[in-house]
């Protein structure tokens, strides 16, 4: 009898505890549970429109296949907590990197480009690219960039990434350089595909478990056909091991160049050929199983 009287006592004390206790939160992030209303910034939907891309904070729409930085703020808030190390295989104009230091994360980013990495750095003070930033110019397919990843986390303290982005290139639809490492360059879209398992390979390993990774994505058209590059992409994640949380349809109107007469000229071509005008791309997110 006295046995049950002090467990049932324990029992209203962590009660209490829990109760008082004004914070809770998932452990991947600094949203308070306790207060989730006050959140409404936060999206939770899977449909995405941001009727003008952020031009302020750092960001410039300078590069031709950059992400919009709204991606990433969303992706910080509910992925991330603060000095939190965002691993960004694909970095290009370093928009993941300018939201960490924004919003208080680190960034570890690999570019092919080694003019586009120099170009990167500058961006940040010389104390910013050692405590807060470090820009890797590789090939994200390789060990080699695994191994230099694995150094400069260990320069920040870091085991391991808090969360992964990817957002390669779009198989071809862009070409981002002649070098034969280039995702944008493969001879087949079978080939992009396995390239792009080599890095997402390469992050699953660099990221700690149970935390989260994004793949940013749109499809394309080869021969009259629709590659779905977006679920083929996703399904290699999969056979990795990431755990498919959300799909996220992302309106990208606002980001699209085809204006005008180009327009047009998609339009009869989608009425003669059968097919529609892609208007979205994907935010595919993923979580690392926790063991
Ligand atoms: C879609 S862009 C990323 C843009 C970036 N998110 C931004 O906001 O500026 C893809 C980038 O991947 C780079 N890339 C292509 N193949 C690569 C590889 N094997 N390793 C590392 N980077 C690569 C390209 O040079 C390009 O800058």
């Amino acid at each position: 009898m006295q046995k049950t009287n002090l467990k049932e006592k324990e029992l209203r004390a962590n009660l209490k505890a829990v109760v008082s206790n004004p914070i809770k939160t998932t452990g991947y992030n600094d949203i308070n549970l306790k207060q989730w209303k006050d959140y409404s910034d936060v999206r939770t939907d899977t449909l995405w429109e941001f009727p003008t891309r952020l031009k302020t904070g750092g960001h410039t729409n300078e590069y031709h296949g950059n992400y919009i930085p709204q991606i990433a703020q969303q992706l910080y808030k509910r992925y991330t907590k603060s000095h939190d190390i965002v691993l960004d295989l694909f970095l290009g104009s370093g928009t993941s990197a300018i939201e960490a230091v924004n919003m208080d994360r680190r960034c570890i980013g690999v570019e092919l480009k080694e003019d586009m990495v120099e170009h990167v750095k500058q961006k940040f003070s010389p104390k910013q690219n050692v405590t807060d930033v470090n820009i890797i110019c590789g090939d994200s397919t390789t060990i080699e960039a695994k191994e230099k990843v694995e150094a400069r986390l260990d320069v920040m303290g870091a085991e391991k990434a808090q969360l992964l982005i990817l957002h390669p290139p779009y198989d071809d639809i862009i070409k981002f350089s002649d070098k034969k490492e280039d995702l944008s360059n493969c001879a087949t879209t079978e080939e992009f595909y396995d390239m792009f398992e080599l890095v997402a390979k390469n992050g699953y390993d660099l990221l700690e478990n149970g935390r989260f990774a994004a793949l940013i994505i749109g499809d394309s058209y080869k021969n009259s056909e629709v590659q779905p590059l977006g679920f083929r992409c996703m399904e290699r994640m999969q056979r990795l091991g990431f755990i498919l949380k959300s799909i996220i349809v992302k309106d990208m109107q606002g980001n699209e160049r085809a204006k005008g007469k180009t327009a047009n000229l998609w339009r009869y071509r989608a009425l003669a050929g059968g097919f529609s005008i892609f208007k979205h791309e994907y935010v595919m997110i993923f979580q690392k199983p926790k063991k």
